[in-house]
């Protein structure tokens, strides 16, 4: 077979693969992207590039038979979920046992779906869970490095106090006062001058029209508009899309030889292709990552992987919950799908929880109050290698979920007390579930920084091969990832660029 030949080779399109992308093209360095998804960016029949929550179809989910959202009832109601057409959509859901994640699959990875919240952890946990980098270094240079490049806006706080779509905000920010607590403005990636323009009926809507976790038409600066376009614009770099890394091994002169299957849209494998490369970048994400070095390992193909590829991973302690108002606390039948405000009790050394206000659009007023709480769970799993399956499979427990439901139990059992308010039993399936406690979007570890790498995310074992993604970290940063992930990237990269790639 014909084998494809380029300096550097960059395996996913996420945060971590984006910076990779534009950062070796930049520097003159030919790269190919490889990307299991597709490039989102052509409408369908009916005009819309994304198809809408309400009404999803085949471009919602990767290869499914029926959608599954995270919320899965309504009134213990099997309302939410749709049967689709078996296609490569854009939100995953990756079964493990007693833990599902997450993903996204496309040119941009998570940044097409996820909610947008482009947070910067609190210095001192950041420097607890990476005490070999130089915070100083991280909160200077790379962190604001990461929020200008990604297209990082506020809220206009005017706006949110008077606005119907973030009613429900405000709804649960009057609980948490109530209670004592702290709630903070938190910036995301969507555009918020559109946003307004979407409420004042002079654009086309999309936050506004229930768009998030299939993707938003509008107003998001997801990666394709942002890293990605600029590295497209060097010249130098190519993404490949439908086609999934499968093994990665090394040749005899030191370069990397990676096999990858192409698929079709019916999920049909219609090639096989071989690739070379000198320097290899992953960023296929904590799950993709993980399982690529981890099969590496186990199979033979890189033995001398360390031994902790594979460990260290955690949910980021995530938990969604929904609570119920009172009558009179009306949420509001309309909700903007993008969070702006968090419940902040991390300092609360007892029982530290960062917790989203999160939207739950109908379109009718419900009364409900949807948080995605971030808790220090301290549990921590491995991967293990499957050989008859090939796949790496998460040694996950409900025993460890049951530590981050506590936590926020903890937190919002006061914010109950504080309102009489209770929770609702509703929304998760089965009849009496308040806490849904098994699945993650925050998937995080699995060749963390400064084990299964050097602090810079040089491979320990083998030269030449990197890891920038959500697998650096150690299962855990107390807010919302992908800033610390674009950030990490980006120090990796000026640190690759001007010490290993210099001829
Ligand atoms: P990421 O998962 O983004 O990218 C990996 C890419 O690699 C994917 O495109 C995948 O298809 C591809 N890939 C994987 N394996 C491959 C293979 N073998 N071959 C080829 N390609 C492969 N975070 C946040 O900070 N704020 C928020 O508001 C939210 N909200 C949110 C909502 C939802 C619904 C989800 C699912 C997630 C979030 N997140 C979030 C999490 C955030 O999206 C996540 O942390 C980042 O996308 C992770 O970035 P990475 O670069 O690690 O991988």
């Amino acid at each position: 077979d014909a084998v494809d030949t380029a300096p550097a080779i960059v395996i996913g399109s996420g945060y971590g693969g984006a910076v990779a992308a534009l950062r070796l093209g930049q520097a003159g360095i030919r790269t190919l992207v490889l990307e299991m998804g597709r490039l989102w960016n052509t409408p369908g029949s009916d005009g819309k590039v994304f198809c809408s929550t309400s009404a999803p179809d085949q471009r919602s989910m990767w290869f499914r038979t029926r959608t599954e959202a995270p919320l899965a009832t309504f009134l213990w109601l099997d309302v939410v979920n749709k049967n689709i057409t078996a296609y490569p959509g854009v939100l995953d859901r990756v079964h493990f046992d007693n833990m599902s994640v997450f993903v996204g699959r496309g040119v941009g990875g998570g940044s097409l779906v996820n909610g947008g919240m482009a947070v910067t952890p609190l210095q001192s946990y950041f420097s607890e869970q990476f005490p070999t980098v130089d915070a100083g270094e991280m909160y200077n240079t790379y962190f604001p490095r990461a929020r200008s490049m990604l297209g990082v806006n506020t809220v206009d706080p005017t706006w949110f106090e008077s606005t119907e779509w973030y009613r429900f905000a405000r709804t649960s920010r009057k609980a948490a006062t109530n209670t004592g607590l702290k709630t903070t403005f938190v910036p995301n990636v969507y555009d918020f001058d559109y946003m307004q323009r979407e409420a004042a009926g002079t654009a086309t809507k999309s936050a506004l029209a229930g768009e998030v976790i299939y993707g938003n038409n509008y107003g998001k600066r997801s990666l394709d508009k942002t890293y990605l376009a600029s590295a497209l614009g060097t010249g130098k770099v190519t993404i490949n899309t439908l086609e999934r890394v499968k093994e990665i091994r090394r040749a005899s002169d030191g370069s990397y030889l990676l096999t990858a299957d192409r698929i079709d849209t019916t999920g049909k494998v219609v090639e096989t292709k071989q690739y070379s490369c000198t320097y290899l970048f992953l960023g296929a994400g904590s799950l993709g990552t993980t399982e690529l070095l981890l099969r590496a390992r186990e199979t033979g193909a890189l033995p001398a992987l360390d031994a902790s590829v594979g460990t260290g991973w955690g949910t980021n302690g995530n938990v969604m919950l929904g609570r119920a108002n009172h009558l009179w606390d009306t949420v509001g039948a309309n909700e903007s799908t993008i969070p702006v405000m968090g419940i902040d009790d991390w300092a609360n050394t007892d029982n530290p929880v960062f917790a989203e206000i999160a939207p739950l659009p109908t379109g009718l007023e419900h009364w409900v109050s949807l948080y995605l709480a971030i808790t220090k769970n301290p549990e921590r799993a491995t991967f293990s290698y499957d050989p008859a399956t090939d796949s790496a499979k998460l040694g996950w427990s409900a025993a460890q979920s049951a530590v981050s439901v506590s936590m926020a139990k903890k937190l919002f059992d006061r914010i109950n007390s504080a309102n009489s308010t209770i929770y609702r039993y509703d929304l998760f399936g089965s009849t009496s579930k308040a806490f849904a406690d098994d699945f993650t979007y925050h998937p995080l570890g699995g060749c963390v920084l400064g084990k299964a790498t050097d602090t810079y995310g040089r491979v320990k074992g083998y030269s030449k091969l990197y890891v920038t993604d959500g697998s650096l970290v150690p299962g855990s940063i107390g807010v919302n990832p992908f800033l610390t992930i674009t950030a990490l990237a980006e120090r990796t990269m000026t640190r690759v660029l001007a010490e290993d790639t210099a001829s």
